[in-house]
């Protein structure tokens, strides 16, 4: 059976993204194909999409989305036919020395990077898939190991965002930083991921969660999901940090920068109190640069951390994190601000460059 999608394609940095047909290869050995239900935009495709970041075209866009599989190749076992699965936009390539030694989120070497199927086969004939998984699509073809089964229970936009967002901003916290209970926190940034480190914060035990942004209305979401206080920010960064400060005791222990600006890499490094820690979250385009006053920073005892994927180990964090959202632990669903079809992708940017919006999610029928 020859599978037709509709999905979103780049055909070139900086051009438009267009929804055209494509017809799918069929699953193979150790291939899945999954129907799409949910796919969030994140703003990593807005950097790809604008040309910040080097990836191959013409690709189909998307890297946080979730479906139900429905033909599954060859020797498959997991995922099963009907699962439903979010998808992963890191496969560990599992012989490399970071994957030897469980650190999969860390592996440079994963098939994903290279936007094709493990063969270095295209499942849309020619089109790659991003992180080989293609989630701005009616059906991908993905490789089983992208493809993480959840509770049936989930919510399928929920589902989506875990594949990014959720696993970013909740792992940042609990896992890359490892925050213990009673410390302070400051995320700097409340897209997706920038709100997804202040639940994480809040199942941390932070004492004090301060969620700062430029635009009023995220700071109201940053409430409704944990945050203790907000900052307005303005260009007046010295201003921030003297709030920061002063709702902290000082300076909150933690700096979460979910933004991915030298400014406010810069404003989360200089915000640290002695033994503070500035865990970098956001993506800058390739080749930026952010400095720091040494002295200080090395007498204070200070550390920077980056944290990719929230350190995820997807096959065991994803179910995790899809539980602790059913049990309500993990109110993933109040990011989730605007719904979209396919068609409105471009649109969708637009408003993310305004600052618009927490969490758009492309609905598929
Ligand atoms: N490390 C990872 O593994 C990983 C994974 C996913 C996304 N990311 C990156 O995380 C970043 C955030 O992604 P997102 O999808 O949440 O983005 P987003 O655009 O939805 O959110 C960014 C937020 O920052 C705010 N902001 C922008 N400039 C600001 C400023 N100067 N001061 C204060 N607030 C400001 C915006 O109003 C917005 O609310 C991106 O760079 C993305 O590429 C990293
Ligand atoms: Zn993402
Ligand atoms: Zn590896």
């Amino acid at each position: 059976m020859t599978v037709v999608a509709r999905a979103a394609v780049l055909e070139d940095v900086g051009r438009p993204v267009v929804v055209r047909e494509l017809e799918l290869i069929e699953p193979r050995a150790g291939e899945v194909r999954v129907r799409m239900l949910a796919s969030g935009v994140c703003h990593s495709d807005l950097h790809v999409r604008d040309g910040e970041w080097d990836r191959p075209t013409p690709i189909v866009m998307g890297h946080e989305g979730a479906g139900l599989v429905e033909a599954v190749g060859q020797g498959v076992t997991t995922p099963r036919i009907g699962d439903l699965v979010a998808l992963s936009w890191l496969i560990p390539c599992g012989v490399c020395r970071w994957c030897r030694r469980g650190q999969v989120w860390a592996c440079p070497d994963s098939p994903s990077y290279r936007h094709a199927l493990l063969d270095g086969e295209t499942s849309f004939r020619g089109v790659r898939s991003y992180c080989a998984i293609a989630t701005m699509s009616s059906h991908s073809v993905v490789p089983a190991a992208a493809a993480i089964t959840l509770p049936p229970a989930t919510d399928p936009a929920v589902a989506a965002l875990i594949g990014c967002c959720v696993t970013t901003g909740v792992g940042a916290v609990l896992k890359t930083a490892a925050v213990p209970a009673g410390r302070s926190v400051a995320v700097i940034g409340l897209g997706g991921v920038g709100l997804s480190c202040v639940m994480g914060a809040v199942l941390a035990g932070a004492s004090r969660i301060v969620a700062i942004d430029r635009v009023a209305t995220k700071l109201d979401v940053a409430r409704s999901v944990g945050a203790t206080d907000t900052v307005l920010a303005t260009d007046d960064a010295a201003a921030t940090i003297a709030a920061l400060r002063e709702l902290t005791d000082g300076g909150p222990d933690y700096v979460f920068e979910a933004i991915g600006l030298p400014a406010t890499v810069e404003l989360a490094i200089a915000a640290l109190p002695v033994g503070g820690t500035a865990v970098l979250v956001g993506m800058t385009p390739v080749g930026d640069r952010a400095g720091f006053e040494v002295y200080r920073f090395v007498d204070g005892a200070k550390r920077i951390l980056g944290s990719n994927y929230g350190s995820a180990e997807p096959s065991i964090d994803f179910p995790r994190y899809a539980t602790w959202s059913i049990e309500g632990r993990l109110p993933a669903s109040r990011l989730i601000d605007r719904r979209i079809a396919l068609d409105d992708i471009e649109d969708a940017f637009a408003a993310m460059r305004r600052g618009e919006y927490v969490r758009q999610v492309i609905d598929f029928d």
